[in-house]
């Protein structure tokens, strides 16, 4: 009988993200090895998918690695936490020396770098790689974020840029950087998700107030928004949702779904992160809360009951201006969320010793993942030219589009709170803006008060020091 033939990579854990991932690799002309704790999904994938490329399957772990060429890369796609770990520790003692374990799910990067550091001391490359793009994407191309070595990378990359999503012949797919890099770089990617579909929820929740209009009136409005500066996968298919009516009722389906957003962790993981880094990425952390905020129903409810009537109508006078309005607030506001994102993974790449590249991480985000726009191409371009850039927001194209959306965004965020239509993340967005923006900021109060009740010293504007005033004493000020 003729020796199979050795498989390149392998995929272990063939749920839909792994089944596809392995199509994916098999279609790209790679010999995949496959395996799964219960055989059924592999026998499966081979009888329904063979056809599509060279697949090795196997039904214990041990025949999976013994089919894999040397150095072994097997990607692990199995639930992040607990399962994750069960199924390293099983091919850890399986695997030898120069072998890689790529861990694809949305595991948190700190797990990430704890498992590196652990097969490090045996000899073996851990990279934990975000991949982005849903089901679809792992099968015709996502956006990949691998971390882990350089060394691992040089087996990995050719792989994973043939697999990825290509923009302009780019390959949506560079190495971020080394331990947990790319799992961070995809919590970042996951927090600008939310911020992203918080404000397109926003601006439809506008208007749909504003304009007293059908869902499926509204997709138009998206649908044109998409041929500009907000093109964008989100916007596109936000256009498909308000469009699509339910088969059962007859009735808009936005109109029979539940209004209370879920999350799987990803986004609490970003703003957590960003407490602890002291970055304000008040956008990302608005869109988190309010999915919080919409669950708790019990509390909606007295709410209503407790203040009925209180608010009065959006004032539409022209219609036009107002659907210009609400989309330039959403394109300044979805700016500063990229600004705050990028400013997170500065500060991670800074306290991580990552030397993640900014202008770099844009590239690979303009195609395959859920955050793909066209923007992204403008943020390469703001990187490229000033890798040192403060924040986005000042880059040329994005602070022309900002400044020219401000009145419009004043207008939008006055006439919601006037109206008692809750727009969080425009809101914060905008305050935000003007806090960076502001010359003198209300924070020397707060260090007055710091000082005054709890003696933690201040400085000066006019000369260098330490100070505290004697606030129960005499007031006169010593130097701390
Ligand atoms: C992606 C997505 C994906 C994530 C979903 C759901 O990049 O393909 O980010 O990884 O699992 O978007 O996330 P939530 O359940 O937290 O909304």
């Amino acid at each position: 009988m003729a020796e199979q033939a050795m498989a390149q990579i392998g995929v272990t854990g063939l749920a839909v993200m792994g089944r596809n991932l392995a199509r994916n690799l098999a279609r790209n002309g790679f010999t995949v090895a496959v395996h799964n704790r219960s055989p059924e999904r592999t026998r499966s994938l081979v009888a329904e998918h063979g056809g599509e490329g060279r697949f090795v399957p196997s039904e214990s772990m041990a025949d999976f690695v013994a089919s894999l060429e040397r150095p072994r890369a097997v990607i692990v796609m199995v639930k992040a936490g607990a399962p994750t770990d069960a199924v390293i520790d099983e091919l850890a003692v399986l695997l030898e020396p120069g072998d890689i374990v790529v861990d694809c799910g949305n595991a948190h990067f700190a797990d990430t770098r704890r498992r590196e550091e652990a097969l490090r001391e045996h000899g073996l490359h851990f990279v934990g790689t975000g991949v982005s793009g849903g089901e679809e994407g792992a099968l015709h191309g996502p956006s990949i974020m691998p971390g882990g070595s350089e060394e691992s990378y040089r087996k990995l990359g050719p792989i994973f840029e043939k697999i990825a999503a290509q923009v302009d012949g780019v390959p949506c797919c560079r190495h971020i950087g080394p331990d947990g890099a790319g799992h961070f770089v995809k919590m970042v990617h996951n927090g600008i998700e939310y911020a992203d579909m918080q404000l397109i929820a926003e601006a439809y929740d506008l208007l749909r107030a504003g304009l007293g209009a059908e869902p499926a009136e509204l997709a138009e409005i998206f649908r044109e928004w998409n041929r500009g500066e907000l093109e964008s996968f989100l916007i596109e298919i936000t256009a498909d949702v308000l469009a699509h009516t339910d088969a059962a009722t007859g009735r808009a389906f936005v109109d029979i779904v539940r209004d209370q957003a879920e999350q799987k962790g990803t986004g609490r993981w970003t703003v957590q992160s960003a407490l602890d880094l002291g970055v304000p990425i008040t956008g990302i952390a608005e869109a988190t809360f309010a999915r919080s905020l919409s669950g708790h129903a019990d509390q909606r409810e007295a709410a209503r009951r407790a203040f009925p009537d209180t608010d009065t109508k959006l004032q539409v006078e022209d219609r036009d201006a107002f659907v210009e309005d609400v989309r330039r607030a959403l394109l300044a506001s979805k700016i500063v969320a990229y600004a705050q994102g990028f400013d997170h993974i500065r500060a991670g790449s800074t306290e991580y010793d990552w030397d993640i590249d900014l202008g770099g991480t844009a590239t690979i985000w303009r195609g395959g993942c859920i955050i793909r726009a066209r923007f992204l191409d403008r943020i390469r371009e703001a990187y490229d030219a000033q890798p040192d850039l403060s924040t986005l927001l000042v880059a040329p194209y994005f602070a022309e589009s900002v400044a020219a959306g401000v009145p419009s965004w004043r207008r939008v965020v006055a006439e919601a709170a006037r109206a008692g239509v809750p727009t969080p993340a425009f809101s914060s967005s905008l305050a935000y803006f003007d806090a960076l923006r502001a010359e003198r900021l209300p924070a020397a109060l707060i260090q007055g008060l710091r000082d005054n009740f709890g003696a933690h010293t201040y400085h000066r504007v006019d000369r260098g020091g330490t100070f505290h005033t004697l606030w129960a004493g005499d007031r006169s000020e010593v130097e701390a």
